[in-house]
């Protein structure tokens, strides 16, 4: 990506000095991005039967860097490797329900948001009589969230909870209907998916209240990719302003347990 811009600005330099500066004609207005997605979170982005990427975030991310005239290739990266290949430019976007955290910005640029959601916690039925997390905390259970999530970091606040870590959320959500834990957080979106999917959990668990935290969600870039944050923001601005995201987000079946922000 930088690569590319420090190109364009030599043959620029080119074209003042009065060197020639003919574009092929094949160049397209604006370089080939490439986004990240973590595929294994369920309605937000994961692949689908034919084994295609899908999802709300696929659909919102493919709509943003179009309307802003890009062309786009999509990569699968597990949620351990985004951040790190992101700041080494194997990718220029990241979108995988990301929540801004002032920890994060300082290492790296968030767009405007795109979606207010939270965490939800969700626990074994046959654990009686607790009714929050203090609770949780008073038996001394064993809950399970994604490792490096605001779910961990929230989980990390109650001592005496045993918090046990997964690569993947849906791994967390297997090791309790196992019993491997007494109760999984995460994402409300994913957190709710899961139980309407599944009527194993219906039966053996339920919520402990309802989301706990309202976080925001925005794409991750490079911080020296200024230029790129401006055309993200105007065209996801756009797209927000517009009704086009709140489709999306009817269309994926979002319900209550997130909301689409109105940008000011
Ligand atoms: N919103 C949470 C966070 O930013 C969890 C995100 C996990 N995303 C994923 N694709 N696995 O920490």
């Amino acid at each position: 990506m930088l690569k590319r811009y420090l190109l364009k600005i030599v043959l620029s330099m080119f074209c003042v000095l009065g060197l020639g500066c003919e574009q092929g004609p094949q160049e397209a207005k604006n370089p080939k991005i490439v986004i990240a997605v973590d595929a294994t979170f369920v309605p937000m982005s994961f692949l689908n039967d034919q084994g295609e990427l899908d999802g709300f975030e696929v659909d919102l991310i493919k709509a943003v860097v179009k309307n802003a005239g890009f062309d786009y290739e999509l990569v699968n990266v597990e949620w351990g490797g985004l951040f790190g290949g992101l700041i080494t430019k194997k990718f220029d976007l990241v979108i995988s329900s990301i929540t801004m955290l002032e920890e994060r910005k300082n290492r790296m640029a968030f767009s405007i948001p795109y979606l207010q959601s939270g965490i939800a916690v969700l626990i074994r039925k046959d654990i009686k009589k607790v009714d929050s997390l203090e609770q949780l905390a008073e038996i001394k259970a064993t809950v399970g969230a994604q490792i490096n999530t605001t779910s961990y970091y929230f989980l990390q606040k109650y001592e005496g909870i045993k918090i046990k870590t997964y690569e993947k959320f849906g791994h967390a959500v297997i090791d309790m209907a196992n019993k491997g834990n007494d109760g999984v957080v995460g994402d409300s979106v994913q957190v709710n998916y899961y139980f309407n999917q599944n009527e194993e959990l219906i039966q053996n668990a339920r919520f402990l209240g309802s989301r706990m935290t309202s976080e925001l969600y925005g794409i991750v870039l490079n911080k020296e990719d200024i230029e790129l944050k401006r055309e993200i923001d105007a065209s996801l601005k756009e797209l927000l302003q517009n009704g086009m995201v709140q489709k999306l987000h009817k269309k994926w079946n979002l319900g209550d347990f997130s909301v689409v922000p109105v940008p000011n």
